[in-house]
């Protein structure tokens, strides 16, 4: 089974990518949501909480987990990585959109959108320099999108509002590419496209990853090996079931779950 852990519901964006593009496997997805969101928390509390979704996924006996949340990613990865890496499997998302945004803006002029804690940790930029020095990567923090889209009002004209003031200083810098780097932006995916503009490449950051992936278990098969594939998918929530539910049919559009409710 491949299991998938976030703060909350966002990850589902992620995990739709890995259902249409790895549809084979088992899936077992752990939202913390009783505790999100992660992203205006500091370092230690997400190193803190992080590490007991971890530790459940070991007590499961869970081969690998990519952690699909960026905030977990960017902030604790390396922390959790070198404490478990003996007991556990652990991948983020940071490094296959660094990747990604490295290997495709021409200008070498990328943004990276995403929460406090996020932008605050200069991850992303650090990944994608490493990988070419030359990179300008300017990073903006958008800390209002996710309880805009938890309560469903990414459509309004309000949250349009909010985020052209968001991006209004990532058009000055004039990038290429911007990385949505927090699970629940690909909800506003058209709304950041048209603010800007047809010259900045906006991609899906869920199949990037899963594209990733899907590279990483030809080239481990060792562990591919370990993954079984009878195609079923398991959802986890320290928080209330209704509402991982209800949330669930909006970020994978329209398709119903079922949940069980978990402590960490
Ligand atoms: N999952 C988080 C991320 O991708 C967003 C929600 C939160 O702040 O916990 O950064």
């Amino acid at each position: 089974m491949i299991a998938l852990f976030d703060s909350g519901y966002g990850g589902l964006t992620v995990l739709k990518s890995f259902l249409k593009v790895l549809p084979k496997y088992d899936y077992l997805y752990l939202g913390d949501s009783a505790r999100v969101p992660y992203g205006p928390r500091s370092p230690e509390t997400i190193q803190k909480f992080s590490e007991e979704g971890i530790q459940f996924f070991i007590k499961e006996k869970v081969p690998l987990v990519i952690v699909a949340c960026n905030t977990i990613s960017a902030v604790a990865l390396r922390y959790l990585q070198k404490k478990y890496s003996d007991q556990i499997k652990i991948l983020g998302v940071v490094r296959p959109l660094a990747e990604y945004a490295a290997k495709n803006s021409a200008k070498k002029r990328i943004g990276i959108a995403g929460t406090r804690a996020t932008i605050a940790s200069g991850a992303y930029k650090t990944e994608i320099q490493k990988l070419d020095p030359a990179c300008e990567v300017i990073g903006q923090a958008c800390p209002l999108l996710v309880p805009l889209i938890e309560e469903n009002w990414h459509h309004k004209p309000e949250t349009r509002m909010i985020l052209r003031k968001y991006l209004r200083s990532l058009k000055t810098h004039n990038i290429d590419t911007l990385i949505l780097g927090c699970t629940h932006y690909p909800m506003l995916q058209k709304e950041f496209q048209k603010i800007m503009g047809a010259r900045v490449h906006v991609p899906n950051p869920g199949d990037i990853v899963a594209a990733s992936f899907e590279d990483y278990l030809q080239r481990h098969p060792e562990i591919e090996k370990k993954l079984t594939k009878k195609g079923t998918q398991k959802f986890l929530t320290t928080g209330d079931v209704d509402r991982f539910e209800e949330f669930s049919t909006i970020f994978l559009e329209g398709t119903k779950i079922n949940v069980q409710k978990i402590a960490l």
